[in-house]
């Protein structure tokens, strides 16, 4: 059945470690004690999206389209990694109407960066800044070294 619209889901965590830079949703955090070890750029809320727009249409994850493996995939600009996802999804007659995103991380604190990662996530997929909500939330100690993402989005059919 083809529906009017489907919800996706995403998650992506990495692990924190000196010498890393982080980035989040194609933004430098600037003065992060610690960044993401990652065999891309580690962008967490970039691979998260990208696996919420896949996984509405379910069409897998983006480690099945971009394998960790692959020498060829290292180092990878999440932000390309994105937009092929975006493609995906266009081309099956989907857009993204809002997405929603949580990133926990203990420090430092992000509320100072929320607009400009909402604008940088919301160029990349095609929408207002306003339609990409972006919540902020301590582990409370329990996932220090780890920073954490968690993505929904709504893809709506025939508006693209
Ligand atoms: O996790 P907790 O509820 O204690 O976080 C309190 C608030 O701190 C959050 O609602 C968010 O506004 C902010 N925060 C932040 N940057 C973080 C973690 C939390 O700005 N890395
Ligand atoms: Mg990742």
């Amino acid at each position: 059945m083809t529906l009017p619209y489907r919800i996706g889901f995403g998650e992506d965590a990495h692990r924190l470690a000196a010498g890393r830079p982080l980035i989040l949703g194609g933004v430098p955090v600037p003065h992060a004690e610690r960044g993401a070890v990652a065999h891309s750029d580690g962008d967490a809320v970039l691979h998260a999206v990208a696996d919420a727009l896949l996984s509405g249409l379910s069409l897998g994850d983006i480690g099945a389209h971009y394998p960790d493996t692959a020498a060829e995939n290292a180092g990878l600009d999440s932000r390309l990694i994105l937009t092929r996802c975006l493609d995906l999804v266009r081309e099956r007659g989907y857009v993204p109407t809002n997405v929603a995103l949580v990133v926990t991380l203990d420090r430092p604190k992000l509320g100072p960066l929320r607009a400009e990662i909402a604008r940088s996530v919301a160029d990349l997929l095609g929408l207002a800044a306003p339609e990409v909500g972006v919540s902020f939330k301590t582990s409370e100690g329990l996932a220090p070294d780890h920073v954490q993402v968690r993505v929904t989005v709504l893809l709506a059919r025939g508006e693209g």
